[in-house]
């Protein structure tokens, strides 16, 4: 009886570790994976332009793709990595987009500050009708070539993802 008691919770914890590990590995495939495409829909409706306020990085799940402002200029930027289609996700306390596959950094505008990333990351355009911020998902501009950055490529605070060793 006292065996058959000891299989059976020695059988429950193989299970459930084996599903604990399961679900780790799902989590991490899902946030590393290549992205097949960028938004590639159509116009997106999104909010009014004040609501996106100089700083912020907001995630439009349906495009795939985050609003920024800064420089007091609004961006839509693809989380597509133009090197090898992470997801990149952008880190708050650096105010900077850090891709957690090789490392490429961006600013916030999207532009290319160091890694292995071939250019800056890929935009959409935008536009305001009606006073509401439209992005069209459908047009894909590639991102700004190596070295020729406008916007501020300091990084604010600590990077999410690891430094790189000097
Ligand atoms: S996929 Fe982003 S740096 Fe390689």
């Amino acid at each position: 009886m006292d065996q058959t008691r000891r299989d059976l919770l020695e059988a429950g914890w193989t299970v459930g570790g084996g599903l604990l590990i399961a679900a780790a590995g799902w989590t991490s495939f899902v946030a590393l994976k290549p992205l097949a495409s960028a938004g590639g829909g159509g116009v997106l409706p999104l909010l009014e332009p004040d609501a996106y306020p100089e700083g912020s990085a907001t995630f439009v799940r349906q495009g795939r793709l985050f609003i920024t402002r800064t420089g007091g200029e609004l961006h839509a930027i693809s989380q597509k990595c133009p090197h090898l289609g992470c997801a990149v996700p952008f880190c708050e306390s650096s105010g900077q987009f850090e891709c957690p596959c090789h490392g490429s950094v961006f600013n916030a505008a999207g532009e290319w500050i160091s890694g292995p990333s071939p250019r800056g990351m890929d935009r959409h355009p935008l536009q305001v009708t009606d006073g509401r911020l439209l992005v069209n998902t459908a047009v894909l501009e590639e991102g700004a070539p190596l070295g020729s950055r406008k916007f501020d490529g300091r990084a604010r605070g600590p990077r999410c993802t690891t430094e790189p060793a000097d």
